[in-house]
């Protein structure tokens, strides 16, 4: 595992980072979900940030309309809960794990958990999970430039680099990389996905990236609040599409300055935002390889990525 930044360790077939690792066990032992609650679900780099910011834009339309919103002054992150590094990481701006029961419902949560090692509670009760996945390669290459830019901050290395991408590349594929394999974590919520509809909502960032209106719906369906046709003929969703937008959250002043915890600024969760960026730092021998391992992984499971964007 030559090319990772963190010490990982194995749990349940997915890997983790070592010091986060007590975090996890706390997490997957204690919480108790709710009926009500709301987990968004991912592997990291997958569009997280954005999911996080439509969900909370939907749920709290009434409440919030997007000109008040308060994704205006606070971070995605700060508005729908990491559980195992955020809050049972001890995360000063969010919540203790003691004060999960006062928050209001419904909780909006989030974990990076596979499906298969999330807390019994979530998986057994009636709350919803929405998963989001993205293609590998921009996974790939997303993850890539994150995780240096947070150990740049705790080492306080200012010259640290991101490693050798071509060791990434392999790691990636071999599933050594932070919550990884990548393929096994999107296949187990796939599969809940089709076994219970009502439950798990699968989403894909490209499918949201070519069609935003269409998912938001979708999303505001799932989770038992739909636009009505006066809130469509007003533009409503039109509104939550372009406050959620990278380019508009990425140029608000909290995102651009702000930290979310002491070794994470608010701006690393923002970059491109592309499909197809993969193709400035990934030569076509490698795509193809992962195209190769995805077609054997995902083999009549029914799913598929598009890894460029439509023509
Ligand atoms: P890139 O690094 O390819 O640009 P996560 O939120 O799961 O950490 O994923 C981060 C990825 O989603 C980054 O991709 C980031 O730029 C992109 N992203 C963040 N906010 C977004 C938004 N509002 N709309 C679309 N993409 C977004």
């Amino acid at each position: 595992m030559g090319s990772s930044t963190v010490q990982l360790i194995k749990f349940e077939d997915f890997w983790y980072s070592s010091t986060r690792f007590p975090n996890i066990i706390t997490f997957q032992r204690h919480f108790r979900a709710q009926q009500t609650d709301f987990f968004v679900t991912s592997f990291p780099k997958t569009g997280t940030t954005w999911l996080k910011s439509l969900l909370f834009s939907i749920i709290n339309r009434n409440h919030h309309p997007p000109k008040q919103s308060p994704l205006l002054t606070q971070n995605p992150h700060e508005l729908v809960y990491d559980l195992e590094t955020g809050i049972y990481g001890g995360n000063q701006k969010l919540p203790r794990p003691q004060q999960l029961n006062n928050i209001p419902s419904p909780r909006l949560l989030h974990s990076h958990l596979p499906y298969a090692s999330l807390p019994e509670s979530v998986k057994t009760s009636e709350c919803k999970i929405l998963y989001i996945a993205r293609n590998p390669l921009d996974t790939l290459v997303s993850h890539w430039h994150f995780y240096p830019k947070i150990i740049k901050k705790i080492s306080g290395d200012e010259d640290f680099q991101p490693h050798d991408i071509n060791a990434f590349f392999e790691d990636f594929c071999q599933g050594n990389v932070l919550f990884g394999p990548f393929f096994e974590h999107v296949v187990g919520y796939w599969k809940q996905s089709l076994e219970r509809p009502d439950k798990v909502l699968f989403l894909k960032y490209e499918d949201l990236k070519e069609d935003t209106s269409l998912y938001v719906k979708k999303v505001a369906e799932f989770i038992g609040v739909p636009f009505s046709y006066v809130e469509e003929n007003e533009g409503v969703i039109q509104e939550i599409i372009e406050l959620c937008s990278i380019n508009n959250l990425k140029g608000l002043e909290v995102n651009k300055t702000g930290m979310l915890s002491k070794f994470v600024e608010n701006n690393t969760f923002f970059r491109d935002g592309e499909i197809g960026g993969w193709r400035r730092y990934l030569s076509a021998s490698m795509a193809e390889r992962m195209n190769t391992l995805m077609e054997q992984k995902l083999r009549d499971t029914g799913l598929s990525f598009k890894l460029l964007p439509a023509e």
